[in-house]
């Protein structure tokens, strides 16, 4: 077999991932979550999530060789997330792997966590067409990427200034309480409102930040998302103060409309004045119905061809830091040795 066996490890927020893949084919996606022990909390807190992974570690690497049916000898390459996350948390993943790579003598790989979004595209639908575009939202992140090499050049289009898209989403429902996540209950009570009823503000969309395609304004490809939570909030206040039932279904609707409408939009429109003619959808809000429907509608509207792997590929997990190491390898790259530092911010 000349494709390489390579373990991926994922620790950067509140999930325990080991995947396994052979080149690009997917061989297994061992995910452990610490979600639940969050909830009460209504966020990720960094010292249990830490915890959670230093007890999940070991059962979800045996159950992901087990799945696999493969040993540690197998292995041809470790490929685990140094950044960007969580510094506890990444920083057990990044001992869980220094230990096995220095046990086994396996080559360790260093990788990006938000790469390893796209380059998990290669598992569903084979290696990534050339002149592609990501478009990554999630808990952490909302950004717009041309993605020229997975390997070597990967740029950054535009992104949020303020809250990512998840971070909204989970906000907008502590606001409506929806508890912890809120996206997929959002996501839920959307489908029973109208999305007309309220008309949120679409951020960063006036002219003085997107100035022109020939000369563009300061946040053209940008996104801000906490006006609109404000405006939540003071939409909920008025109907409070006037004694009014609380429309939530509409709200929801409404708020979930202005999110995945402005992010749509400002995607395709990156791509179209880049000439990028391929999108990936990843992160963990790619589970949105809304944001599928909308994406797929607007790509097809402008000729942009759209590849959105399956959601359990989506949200992190560790086949997708494996995929990423896999390409890395099979392009003859340099593993990272054992010396590097987890990098919480790294971009
Ligand atoms: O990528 P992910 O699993 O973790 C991060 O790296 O952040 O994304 C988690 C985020 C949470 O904010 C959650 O509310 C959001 O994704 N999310 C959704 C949906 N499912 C998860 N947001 C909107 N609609 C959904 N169906
Ligand atoms: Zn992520």
């Amino acid at each position: 077999r000349t494709e390489p066996l390579v373990l991926g490890i994922e620790s950067s927020c509140d999930e325990t991932g080991v995947g396994i893949v052979r080149g690009d084919t997917l061989l297994t996606n061992a995910v452990s979550s610490s979600m639940e022990e969050h909830v009460r909390f209504g966020g990720v807190i960094p010292e249990i999530a830490s915890r959670a992974h230093l007890d999940a570690f070991v059962p979800t690497l045996r159950q992901a060789l087990d799945e696999a049916g493969v040993t540690l000898e197998d292995i041809d390459a470790i490929a685990v997330t140094s950044g960007p996350g969580l510094a506890g948390a990444l920083m057990v993943g990044v001992c869980a792997a220094k230990a096995l790579a220095v046990a086994t003598g396996k080559p360790l790989y260093a990788i990006n966590h938000l790469v390893a979004h796209v380059g998990v595209g290669v598992l569903d639908g084979g290696k990534l067409p050339e002149n592609l575009g990501a478009l990554l939202v999630s808990g952490g992140h909302t950004e717009i990427l041309r993605v020229g090499s997975l390997t070597a050049d990967v740029q950054l289009l535009g992104s949020t200034i303020d809250d990512a898209a998840g971070e909204a989403y989970d906000k907008v429902a502590r606001i409506l309480g929806l508890g912890y996540p809120g996206g997929p209950a959002i996501d839920r009570l959307a489908r029973q409102g109208n999305p007309k009823a309220i008309r949120f503000p679409r951020g960063l969309t006036q002219p003085k930040y997107m100035g022109t395609a020939e000369a563009p304004g300061p946040h053209r490809y940008d996104w801000s998302f906490s006006g609109l939570k404000t405006a939540v909030a003071r939409c909920v206040e008025q109907y409070e103060a006037a004694g009014q039932e609380l429309p939530v279904a509409d709200i929801a609707a409404s708020f979930q409309e202005a999110v995945v409408d402005v992010i749509t939009s400002k995607a395709v429109l990156a791509c179209t004045e880049q000439g990028i003619t391929n999108l990936l959808l990843g992160g963990g809000v790619a589970a949105n119905s809304r944001l599928r429907e909308l994406t797929a509608e607007r790509c097809a509207a402008a000729g942009i061809s759209l590849r959105v792997p399956p959601i359990r590929l989506c949200t992190d997990n560790g086949a997708m830091v494996a995929a990423l190491g896999s390409q890395i390898v099979m392009a003859g790259g340099e593993p990272s040795g054992v010396d590097f530092t987890p990098d919480p911010s790294q971009p």
